[in-house]
C-alpha cells in the first residue's frame, strides 16, 4: 500500500542566485490534512508549484502518489486538484463556462462535465450563480468557484494555496468543514494559510522559513517545540531563593525560565516539564512536603501564534 500522498526529496528551486526552496524533504501521508505555515516569501507557493508539476525544480524532485513529478508532470497534474493562490478565472465567462473550460483541460467528456459541474456547484453552494459572469461574483464566491474548479476531476489529492485568504469568518468555517468532509472521505489535503487559528484543523504542520522546513509535527507537537516540553506556572508565598533551592533539585523540571516577585510577598516562576499533567501534581506534593505555600499552579497554554513567532525567530 502507498503510504505517502506526497514526498519531497531535496526539492530545490533557485531563481538566479536566490534559493526560494532549499532542499525540502517532506512526507505527507495519505489521508492527512497537512498545513504549510510560513511568512510571506518563505517559499510555500514555489514548493507547491513544483509539487503540482507547473514549475520545474532546480534540483531534487517530488513524488505524488508515487509518480515522479520531474519525469511525469502531466500525470501528476491529473492526480491533483490545485487551487492556486492567484487562480485565473475568466471574468467574461460565466461560473458554468469557467468550470466547463477547465473541465475540458482536465480531459472530462461533455457528459462528465455536465454531471460534475452540477455536483461541484452544489458542493460549494454556487448552484444559483451558474449563469453569473465570474466578474459579477464577490471575492468569497470567486474563492468557492476556484475550489469547485479544483474538485472537478475528483482528485484524491487536493492542494490549496491560501484558499481562505480574504474571506469572512463564517465562510472560512464553512470551507474548513468542507475540507474535513473531503478528508474524511479519503482526500489528502495540502493547504497553506496565514490564519494561524486554522492550523488546529490540520493533522500536521510544516513551518517554512527562507525556503527551509524548520519544524514539523501536529499542532500540539509544534507548540511543545517552543520549550521542548510543557510550560508550567507556579506562584508561592515564599521568596525566590527559598523556592529556587527546592526547584533546582527536582528531576522533573527540565528548565527554569524565570522568577518574579509578587505583591505583597511571594514569587512566581515559569518552568518546563515533560508532561504537565503527570509531573505537576508530583512537584506540588513535593513543595507541600517542604512547607511551601503554593498559591497557584498550572500549565501555561501557548498560542499557535506565539509558537510560530518564536520558532520562526529561532529558525532564521
Ligand atoms: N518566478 C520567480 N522569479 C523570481 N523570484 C521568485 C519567483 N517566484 C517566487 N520568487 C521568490 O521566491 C520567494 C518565495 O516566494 P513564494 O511565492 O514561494 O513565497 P510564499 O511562501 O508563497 O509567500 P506568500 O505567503 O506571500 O504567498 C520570494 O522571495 C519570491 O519573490
Ligand atoms: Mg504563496
Amino acid at each position: 500500500m502507498i503510504k505517502y500522498a506526497i514526498e519531497c526529496r531535496n526539492l530545490t528551486k533557485a531563481f538566479g542566485a536566490f534559493t526560494a526552496v532549499d532542499s525540502l524533504n517532506l512526507r505527507i501521508r495519505k489521508d492527512e490534512i497537512f498545513g504549510f505555515i510560513g511568512p510571506n516569501g518563505a517559499g510555500k507557493t514555489t514548493a507547491i508549484r513544483m509539487i503540482c508539476g507547473v514549475l520545474s525544480p532546480s534540483a531534487g524532485t517530488a513524488l505524488v502518489d508515487e509518480i515522479d513529478v520531474v519525469k511525469n508532470p502531466e500525470e501528476v497534474k491529473q492526480k491533483i486538484g490545485y487551487m492556486a493562490q492567484n487562480f485565473i478565472l475568466y471574468g467574461d465567462l460565466t461560473t458554468y463556462e469557467n468550470l466547463d473550460f477547465y473541465g475540458t483541460i482536465y480531459g472530462l467528456s461533455q457528459s462528465q462535465r455536465k454531471q460534475r459541474i452540477k455536483e461541484v456547484l452544489e458542493l460549494v453552494k454556487l448552484q444559483d450563480f451558474e449563469n453569473y459572469l465570474a466578474n459579477e461574483l464577490s471575492g468569497g464566491m470567486k474563492n468557492r468557484l476556484s475550489l469547485a474548479n479544483a474538485l472537478l476531476h475528483e482528485p484524491k489529492i487536493l492542494i490549496l494555496d491560501e484558499p481562505t485568504a480574504g474571506i469572512d469568518p463564517p465562510l472560512r468555517r464553512t470551507f474548513w468543514q468542507f475540507f474535513r468532509e473531503l478528508n474524511a472521505k479519503g482526500t489528502t489535503i495540502l493547504v497553506t494559510t496565514h490564519y494561524l487559528d486554522e492550523a488546529k484543523h490540520c493533522d500536521r504542520l510544516g513551518l517554512i522559513s527562507n525556503g527551509n522546513l524548520i519544524a514539523e509535527g501536529s499542532p500540539t507537537e509544534i507548540v511543545r517545540k517552543v520549550h521542548n516540553g510543557d510550560l508550567v506556572q507556579v506562584t508561592v508565598r515564599e521568596s525566590e531563593q527559598d523556592l529556587r533551592n527546592i526547584l533546582v533539585d527536582i528531576d522533573e523540571i527540565k528548565e527554569i525560565l524565570f522568577f518574579r516577585d509578587i505583591e505583597p510577598r511571594g514569587c512566581q516562576t515559569h518552568f518546563v516539564v515533560e508532561n504537565a499533567d503527570s509531573d505537576l501534581p508530583k512537584i506540588q506534593k513535593l513543595l507541600y512536603s517542604y512547607s511551601i505555600d503554593v498559591l497557584t499552579a498550572g500549565k501555561v497554554s501557548i498560542s499557535m501564534e506565539d509558537a510560530f513567532i518564536k520558532l520562526m525567530a529561532e529558525g532564521s
